[in-house]
């Protein structure tokens, strides 16, 4: 079985402390001039969960080079030129509500919110103690919830908004050792399509990008031959960069896919056909 995202990183990091880091190049954050006869599209408040690294970090950098104002919320580490950080852990529901406050105050009004930060703690399900699987859960489906909730006040008021959510090929598609992680990631099927129904109305959107097997620091640290045995099953014959999926993220939040929600677009080399 295939598992492009297995593997394990605890949530043991520093508490939040919902400091700010400021953008280390304003300007990429300040729309430029246009370069053709085709108008700038209005800046608009973008927030990417986990941006400080794997594929959060490509959304960030794909968003702050459209020219939006960009800002993440992030447990640690650095930040890609242009991204104001708001330290958060997204399991903490204060932090995550004290973290948007600071980033409309600073930046305005939320328009986009990409819901990105994930883990994974494979264990075999005989083995696998309520703590690991609760632990995954608070951060893939409790943590979207916390920061969708807080995201939508504004988006609400402004009568405008694109929630994307990162969910993975292994939420419809199973993996050994991963009833954790795909519960996690199949539950933000449901999110999505609930908040379809409830906000569709008031021209949000809510999609799921559901990525395959992506080049990420973790999927290089695998021996040669598995990466070789994984390409093998995928139709692609290869894996993702980061950019692939921002790239399909950066669809989904823009004017042209105002009519696409309840929707999960794989990013996945076709490796979940048919799931
Ligand atoms: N890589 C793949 O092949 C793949 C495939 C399918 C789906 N995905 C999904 O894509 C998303 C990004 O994956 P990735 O490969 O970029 O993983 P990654 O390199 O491990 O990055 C995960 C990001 O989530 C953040 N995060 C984790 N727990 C958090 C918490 N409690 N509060 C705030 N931030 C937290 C991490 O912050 P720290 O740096 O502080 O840990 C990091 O920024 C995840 O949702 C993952 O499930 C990945």
């Amino acid at each position: 079985m295939v598992t492009p995202d297995c593997d394990t990183h605890d949530t043991d990091q520093p508490a939040s402390t919902n400091q700010t880091q400021h953008p280390t190049n304003q300007e990429a954050t300040v729309p430029t001039a246009p370069t053709s006869d085709q108008p700038v599209p209005a800046p608009r408040t973008v927030v990417v969960t986990g941006a400080n690294r794997g594929i959060g970090r490509a959304i960030a950098e794909r968003f702050v080079a459209n020219g939006d104002r960009v800002a993440t919320l992030y447990r640690g580490g650095d930040l890609p030129d242009g991204v104001l950080g708001a330290v958060a852990d997204v399991t903490d529901t204060a932090a995550v509500d004290a973290a948007f406050t600071q980033i409309e105050q600073e930046l305005g009004a939320v328009e986009v919110l990409v819901a990105n930060a994930g883990v994974t703690r494979d264990q075999l399900l005989m083995r696998m103690s309520d703590e690991e699987f609760t632990s995954v859960l608070d951060v893939n489906l409790t943590g979207t919830f916390r920061c969708v909730r807080r995201a939508s006040k504004g988006m609400i008021r402004q009568r405008r908004g694109r929630i994307v959510l990162i969910s993975s090929v292994i939420g419809l598609y199973g993996g050994a050792g991963q009833v954790n992680y795909a519960a996690s990631k199949a539950a933000l099927v449901g999110m999505a399509r609930s908040i379809t129904r409830e906000l569709g109305g008031r021209g949000i959107t809510a999609n799921v990008v559901a990525p395959g097997f992506i080049e990420t620091a973790m999927t290089a640290q695998l021996p040669q031959e598995r990466q070789d045995a994984y390409k093998a099953t995928i139709p692609a014959g290869r894996f993702a960069q980061p950019d692939e999926v921002a790239a399909a993220v950066q669809f989904l939040a823009s004017d042209e896919a105002g009519y696409i929600s309840g929707a999960v677009l794989p990013v996945d080399g076709g490796l979940g056909m048919g799931h």
